[in-house]
């Protein structure tokens, strides 16, 4: 049911704040300093054996493989590789005993994610899953995983689902990191952000009205640019596909330094760029991403949490996001970022719900 909403896209993006405390319940441990796991089937002792994590999905659960790359390095220190399922199905990676497979997807029914989980079962891989739909095949076929919790997604397009993602890989990450080298303050820390994040999306979702301005002033574009650095790059990417599927216009995203090496002769006044700007270490380099297209007369959307009037000096439009800690910037980053592909939509006069040409679970291969 709809409910209020028109739509169940904007249904389940403004379901985010609750969602995303409903991923959380239950899970954050106060006096350990870390997050807890029902369902993962491995002790603390055979996790803190596990020396590599390849991490495997499809579309916008692929892209939160790649914030958990980030995640994973950042809090536990383990190295990551993050793969296409359809792809990683048929390679024939080394793999050693100490490797774990970490299946990512909604649905939990996604064909070639589904294979690739089967392919690592067969050789006898430690297999765990992050789904949201209970009793999945791929819930099912995991020796371990975790649950989103994120109520039903019905929209084609993913929303709740993708910031639910996020969360559990950092929870996986914190609880991780602090069987390795984290320290309780610094998990208490963890905690502390966690507990603050339905709240800055709450804030975050208060955008809605300067994005649908934004909307109406890019709603003819033909093509557009995401850009992104660090952990905000694979929120570029699903910024791009978040468009892409639901309003028909074309759309990629970039690591924003790479525009330099190609991509840059795409820019002309037709081409909006979406620069995303966060707070912190990177915020200087992304604003001398931003010259850079600014100088070839590009028009420059930004989204930040960073100083606003730094920001505007060089951008055409700026829509502000409440600062958060730098591995939670992309669930509060990517919230405008729907809300623009989802007005983009309407105004293009397309069926959000369901967009053509797609289907929300991608059963076959
Ligand atoms: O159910 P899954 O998470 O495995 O689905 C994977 C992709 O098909 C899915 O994320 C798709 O890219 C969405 N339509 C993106 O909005």
């Amino acid at each position: 049911d709809k409910g209020e909403y028109p739509h169940f896209m904007l249904k389940e993006i403004y379901e985010q704040p609750e969602a995303l405390t409903n991923a959380m319940r239950g899970r954050l441990h106060e006096a350990d300093a870390t997050a807890h796991f029902g369902g993962l089937n491995l002790t603390a002792a055979q996790l803190r054996q596990v020396e590599r994590i390849i991490i495997t999905g499809c579309g916008t659960s692929y892209y939160a493989g790649l914030v958990g790359e980030y995640l994973i390095e950042d809090l536990a220190r383990l190295p990551v590789e993050v793969e296409y399922a359809s792809e990683l199905r048929y390679r024939h990676p080394p793999i050693d005993p100490q490797t774990i497979l970490l299946a990512i997807t909604q649905s939990g029914e996604t064909a070639d994610t589904l294979a690739a989980l089967r392919e690592a079962n067969r050789r006898g891989q430690t297999t765990l899953a992050i789904c949201n739909v209970v009793g999945s095949s791929i819930a099912r076929e995991a020796h371990g995983g975790v649950y989103l919790h994120a109520g039903p997604e019905i929209g084609v397009a993913s929303t709740k689902a993708f910031t639910a993602q996020c969360l559990v890989l950092t929870l996986l990450a914190l609880y991780l990191g602090r069987l390795r080298h984290l320290s309780v303050s610094q998990g208490q820390r963890i905690l502390r952000e966690l507990q603050a994040l339905p709240e800055a999306v709450r804030q975050a979702l208060q955008c809605h009205d300067s994005v649908k301005t934004l909307a109406e002033k890019y709603s003819h574009a033909t093509n557009m640019l995401y850009l992104g650095r660090q952990y905000l790059y694979p929120v570029a990417l699903e910024g791009a596909l978040k468009l892409k599927e639901i309003s028909y216009i074309h759309a990629e995203g970039y690591p924003a330094a790479e525009m330099k090496h190609g991509p840059i002769a795409l820019v002309d006044e037709q081409t909006p760029s979406v620069f995303l700007v966060p707070s912190g270490p990177v915020f200087d380099k992304v604003l001398a991403n931003m010259q850079e297209i600014k100088a070839r007369g590009g028009p420059i959307i930004a989204i930040t949490s960073g100083n606003e009037a730094e920001v505007a000096a060089i951008a055409d439009d700026v829509i502000a996001v409440p600062a958060v800690a730098e591995y939670l910037q992309p669930i509060v980053t990517v919230i405008p970022l729907q809300l623009l592909a989802y007005e983009m939509a309407l105004l293009r006069g397309c069926d959000v719900d369901r967009p053509r040409n797609l289907a929300k679970s991608v059963t076959v291969e």
